[in-house]
C-alpha cells in the first residue's frame, strides 16, 4: 500500500543489492543483518539437502535446524558428517569470527555455509538461514544466494514478563522464549514475585506458594474506574523447581539467558500474606487484589528477613546460571518504614540519613550475598537512590535518567525506558485495542528507539549492555492479548538490538515485516495485524461527498470496506486507492486489513455525517476559555455538570492547578479561531474520559477510564471562529487534558495553540 522507489543497485555487475521496490521486495530479515549482500543464482532446497555437522559441539544446533526445516519446508533433511557435492548446509565453528554472538553465511548454488564463533553465532546465522525460506515455500525452494557477515549491537537483548499479575504458563513462557530467539533476543527476564503473587516454588518456605499464589479475587477494568469491583475468582499458579530447570534448558537450547526476578523490598505483599512476620507489624495481609503499588514491603530492620531472602536466593540461584540476578528495587513506599521502630533503630546503626538510604542500604546488603554466590545485581532505577551498590548494574525504567546517571558513575546499564520499550502500553487509539495501562508505545515508536545517549561521554556508552521491553500484565489475562502485546513490536525492539542504526530504516522494515507477519501465523502467534489507517471515529464534512483515503502498514495486505454498517469480509469492495462517498445523512465505514493468509486484522469504524458548522462573528473575543468546576464521581463526560463549585477563566484548555481533583469533573466552553479552509484531524487526550463539541456537533468521543484515554475527529471547517465545549471527568491521581490537531494536509500532529482560544 505504500510507493517506494524502485532501486537496483548493481555492483560491478556481480552483486545486487535489492532494495525496497514494487518487483523487488528486500529479503524479509528481522533483524537486518548488519553486512548482506545478495549474490545472482539459487540454492536448492530439497529433502535430498544434507546439514553437515562435523563439531560435537554443534549438534544442538544441527538438531535444532532439522526440526525447523521439518517445520518450515516440510520435509526431513538428514544430518551428516560429511559434505555431499551438492545440497549441503553446513555448520561450522570459526575461530576467526571477531565477536562471541557474530555469524557469517557464505552460499553457492552447492552449499549454505553458517559459521560463527560460537554455538550461538551458529543458532543466530540459522535464524537468518531460515527466514530466507518464504512462508508459504513447500516442496523444492529456490532460496537467494547471499554473503552475510554480521553480529549484533548489543549483548542484552532482552525481553521481561511479568507472571504475577496475571500467570502464564510453562508452555506461554517457552512460547515467549522460542520466538524471542527467532528474532535474536539473548535474555528472558522473568519477574517472578509481585504484591499479587509469588510464582515460584520454595521449599523452605511452603506457604509462598500454597498462599502466597493465589488470591482471591481480581479489581475489574482499570484501575481508573471508581468504585472498585472485583470478579470474586480465585486467580494464581506458580512454577515448581523442576518446571523453572525445564524452562531454563529450554532457553539455554535457544541461547536465551534467564533474569530471574525477586522483588525486594517492595512489591512483597504475597510473600508477606504468607509469613506475615516479614512485614513491619505482622499485619495479616490477602495476596492483594488491586493493581499499583502496596505500601506493604519487607521490613529492613529485623534480621529475620535478610534470613528470609538469603534463603530464597539459596534455592532461586542454582536454578538460573546466568551472570545476572534482579532484585527489583522499584517504588517501594517508605510509610511504615517511617513509623517502624526497628527500621528506624537500623537507619540509627547503619547512619542512614533517610529512609531512600535505608533501601540503598537494604540493596547493598543484598549484593554482597549475591556476590558471594557468584551473581551480579541488577535492579529498576530506582536503586540510584540514597546511594548505589558498588557493583550494581540498573535497568532504567524511568526515562533514560537512571541509566545515564548510572552510566556516568561507571556501572553498566540495560535501557528499558518507558515510552519505548513498555509493551503495556497502547499500540494506537482506536478504541478497538484492549483496555491497557495507559500511554502509547506504537511499532514506529520502538523502532526509533535507540539506546545509546548521544550525549553520554564515548568511554560510558559501551557500559549500556542494551535494550529491553518490559512486558506487565495487570490489564492482560489472556495468553492471545499478551501476544497481541508483543507482537509485531517484538519484531522492531529486535533491530533496536541487533542493527546497527546506520542499517535501520523503519519503512524498509515495514516491508521486511509483511512475510514476518505470515510468519508469526504460521507460528500460532496471536499478534496484532495491522489495521486500515486514515480513518477517525468520527468524520464531519461539509458538503454531500467524503474523500476517503487509506493505507496499512503492511504494504501488501489488502483493505476491504463497507458502506453498509457490515463487518467487512474477504469479499467485501477492496480498497484501491482514494475514493468517494456520497453522503445522505449518516453513513458507516468499516475497513479491515486482510494479510495474504486471510488474517486480518480488527475492523475500524468511521461515522461519516454533514453538518452545516458555519464560523461566527464575535464582537469583542478575549483569548482564553470559560471553565466550570464539578465535585462529583462522574463515570461519562456526558454526565459532567449539575451545580459548578467553581467558575472561571484559563488561558488555553488546560486545568486550572488550583482546582485539581480526582473524582471530578470539568466544562470548558468558548471558540476556537480556525486559521484556513480544510480538513482538520483533532486530537484530544485526557485522564479520563473527554468529549470535544464543534458547535453542537460532537467531533470527539473520548469517553473511558484510564490514564490516558485518546481519540481523534476529522471535521471540514472554514476559516473563523467556532464555538467549541470540551466535557472532562477525573478519577485517577493525575489530572490532564490536551487537545492536539493536524492543520489540512499536515500529518504532523501539533498541541492546539493556546493563542487561538477565546471567549465572549
Ligand atoms: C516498573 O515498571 N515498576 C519497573
Ligand atoms: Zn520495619
Amino acid at each position: 500500500m505504500r510507493n517506494f522507489l524502485i532501486m537496483l543497485v548493481f555492483s560491478l555487475g556481480v552483486t545486487t543489492q535489492l532494495q525496497a521496490g514494487s518487483d523487488a521486495t528486500p529479503l524479509s530479515l528481522v533483524p537486518k543483518p548488519n553486512h548482506l549482500e545478495q549474490l545472482p543464482g539459487e540454492f536448492h532446497l530439497s529433502e535430498k539437502v544434507q546439514i553437515v555437522c562435523s563439531d560435537e559441539n554443534l549438534k544442538q544446533e544441527a538438531d535444532y535446524l532439522q526440526a525447523a526445516l521439518s517445520e518450515a519446508a516440510g520435509f526431513n533433511v538428514a544430518v551428516a558428517d560429511v559434505a555431499p557435492a551438492t545440497g549441503a548446509i553446513i555448520l561450522k565453528l570459526d575461530e576467526g569470527i571477531a565477536g562471541e554472538e557474530a555469524y557469517s553465511i557464505r552460499s553457492s548454488e552447492d552449499k549454505y555455509e553458517i559459521s560463527g564463533k560460537s554455538s550461538a553465532g551458529v543458532f543466530y546465522g540459522i535464524q537468518t538461514f531460515l527466514q530466507l525460506i518464504p512462508v508459504s515455500a513447500k516442496g523444492n525452494i529456490a532460496l537467494p544466494l547471499v554473503k552475510i557477515d554480521d553480529e549484533p549491537r548489543f549483548e542484552w537483548r532482552g525481553m521481561h514478563l511479568d507472571v504475577c499479575r496475571h500467570f502464564y504458563s510453562v508452555d506461554v513462557v517457552k512460547k515467549l522464549i522460542n520466538q524471542m530467539s527467532r528474532y535474536k533476543l539473548n535474555t528472558f527476564h522473568w519477574h517472578l514475585t509481585e504484591d499479587q503473587g509469588w510464582r515460584i516454588e520454595i521449599k523452605k518456605y511452603p506457604k509462598l506458594t500454597e498462599i502466597g499464589a493465589w488470591r482471591d479475587e481480581t479489581v475489574v477494568g482499570h484501575m481508573a474506574d471508581y468504585p472498585h469491583r472485583f470478579d470474586g475468582e480465585k486467580h494464581g499458579g506458580f512454577y515448581t523447581q523442576e518446571q523453572v530447570k525445564d524452562v531454563v534448558a529450554y532457553a539455554a537450547a535457544r541461547h536465551v539467558t534467564i533474569v530471574p526476578e525477586i522483588e525486594m523490598p517492595g512489591h512483597a505483599q504475597a510473600a508477606l500474606a504468607a509469613y506475615p512476620w516479614l512485614g513491619c507489624f505482622d499485619d495479616t495481609l490477602k495476596v492483594w487484589p488491586l493493581w499499583g503499588v502496596s505500601e506493604n514491603v519487607y521490613c529492613a530492620g529485623k534480621e529475620s528477613t535478610f534470613e528470609f531472602l538469603q534463603d530464597v536466593l539459596d534455592e532461586v540461584i542454582p536454578l538460573f546460571p546466568g551472570t545476572y540476578f534482579h532484585v527489583g528495587g522499584d517504588e517501594c513506599p517508605k510509610e511504615n518504614w517511617e513509623k517502624c521502630p526497628l527500621c528506624q533503630k537500623r537507619m540509627k546503626e547503619e547512619g542512614c540519613k533517610d529512609e531512600h538510604e535505608l533501601q540503598s542500604w537494604f540493596i547493598q546488603r543484598m549484593e554482597h550475598y549475591l556476590a558471594t554466590k557468584g551473581k551480579k545485581l541488577i535492579g529498576w532505577d530506582e536503586i540510584l537512590e540514597g546511594g548505589l551498590a558498588e557493583n550494581a548494574a540498573v535497568m532504567s525504567w524511568r526515562g533514560e535518567k537512571g541509566g545515564i546517571e548510572a552510566a556516568e558513575l561507571g556501572h553498566k546499564v540495560v535501557m528499558t525506558p518507558g515510552n519505548w520499550c513498555y509493551f503495556d502500553h497502547y499500540q494506537s487509539i482506536d478504541s478497538n485495542e484492549p483496555t491497557a495501562i495507559g500511554g502509547l508505545t506504537d511499532l514506529a515508536e520502538v523502532y526509533s528507539y535507540d539506546p545509546v545517549p548521544a550525549h553520554l561521554p564515548k568511554d560510558k556508552q559501551k557500559l549500556i549492555m542494551g535494550a529491553q521491553a518490559n512486558l506487565w500484565t495487570e490489564y492482560i489475562p489472556t495468553s492471545e492479548q499478551l501476544e497481541y502485546m508483543i507482537y509485531p513490536r517484538l519484531c522492531a525492539l529486535s533491530e533496536v538490538q541487533w542493527t546497527e542504526p546506520a542499517n535501520k530504516d523503519f519503512a524498509d522494515f515495514e516491508l521486511r515485516m509483511d512475510e514476518n507477519y505470515l510468519r508469526l501465523a504460521r507460528n500460532d502467534i496471536h499478534f496484532r495485524v495491522p489495521p486500515p489507517e486514515g480513518l477517525s471515529p468520527v468524520q464531519i464534512y461539509e458538503g454531500k461527498e467524503a474523500t476517503i483515503t487509506l493505507s496499512c502498514a503492511a504494504a501488501t495486505a489488502e483493505i476491504r470496506y463497507t458502506t453498509d454498517g457490515s463487518e467487512p469480509t474477504e469479499f467485501s469492495a477492496l480498497y484501491a486507492g482514494p475514493f468517494k462517498l456520497k453522503l445522505d445523512g449518516d453513513l458507516t465505514l468499516k475497513a479491515t486489513s486482510f494479510l495474504g493468509d486471510g488474517t486480518k486484522s480488527y475492523t475500524v469504524k468511521s461515522v461519516l455525517k454533514t453538518a452545516n458548522l458555519k464560523p461566527v462573528k464575535l464582537k469583542n473575543p478575549e483569548k482564553g476559555l470559560n471553565y466550570k468546576f464539578y465535585d462529583a464521581a462522574f463515570r461519562s463526560f456526558r454526565d459532567v455538570g449539575g451545580e459548578a463549585i467553581k467558575t472561571g477563566t484559563v488561558d488555553w484548555l488546560v486545568i486550572p492547578a488550583e482546582i485539581m481533583g480526582k473524582l471530578k469533573g470539568w466544562a470548558f466552553d468558548g471558540y476556537i479561531s480556525v486559521p484556513t479552509d480544510g480538513s482538520y484531524y483533532f486530537q484530544l487526550n485526557s485522564s479520563c474520559g473527554s468529549g470535544l463539541y464543534i458547535g453542537d456537533e460532537l467531533v470527539i468521543d473520548n469517553d473511558g477510564l484510564n490514564y490516558d484515554c485518546t481519540t481523534s475527529g476529522r471535521v471540514e471547517l472554514k476559516a473563523g471562529y467556532y464555538p467549541v465545549k470540551v466535557k472532562y471527568f477525573n478519577t485517577v491521581y493525575g489530572q490532564s487534558i490536551k487537545l492536539s490537531y493536524k492543520r489540512p494536509g499536515s500529518d504532523k500532529l501539533e498541541v492546539f495553540p493556546g493563542e487561538k482560544y477565546f471567549r465572549e
